[in-house]
């Protein structure tokens, strides 16, 4: 009897862990919010920044940003929300918000600048 209860739980556990983590995520977006900016990123921009995907400017370089850079948050932030060049409206899924599609801009943009403080990241 009890070991049935042990088992149960063991197999539960994994899904219990699933849905409490996935509850902060499904809350209400906050931009600051570096998890959610990250979330957003991985689902929504990595396909093309990590690779380089249609000559999409890569998060762990640097170089290829820098030019980006020096235009300004407000430009960057304005080729997310409405595309630019092959890069759709936030990355093609206008089922985000604004809000989450400019936290994954700054999470990119922190790991870019994180690319240049560590080379080892940036494989340079
Ligand atoms: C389908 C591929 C693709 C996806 C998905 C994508 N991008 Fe891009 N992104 C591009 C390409 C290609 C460019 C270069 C556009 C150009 O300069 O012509 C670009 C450029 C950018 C730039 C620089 C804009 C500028 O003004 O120079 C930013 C910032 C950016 N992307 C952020 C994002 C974010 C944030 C997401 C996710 C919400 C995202 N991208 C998703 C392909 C993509």
């Amino acid at each position: 009897m009890k070991m049935t209860v042990v088992r149960i739980l063991l197999v539960l556990a994994p899904l219990l862990l699933w849905m409490v983590s996935r509850v902060p995520l499904e809350g209400i977006a906050v931009a600051e919010d570096r998890a959610t900016g990250r979330e957003v990123f991985l689902q929504n921009c990595a396909l093309c920044h990590v690779s380089g995907l249609g000559m999409a400017p890569r998060v762990d370089n640097l170089q290829e940003w820098e030019s980006r850079l020096s235009a300004g948050r407000s430009v960057l932030q304005a080729s997310v929300l409405r595309g630019k060049g092959g890069m759709p409206p936030k990355g093609g899924n206008a089922s985000i918000s604004d809000s989450q599609a400019v936290a994954a801009l700054d999470y990119m943009v922190s790991r870019v600048l994180q690319s240049e403080r560590n080379p080892q990241v940036a494989g340079r």
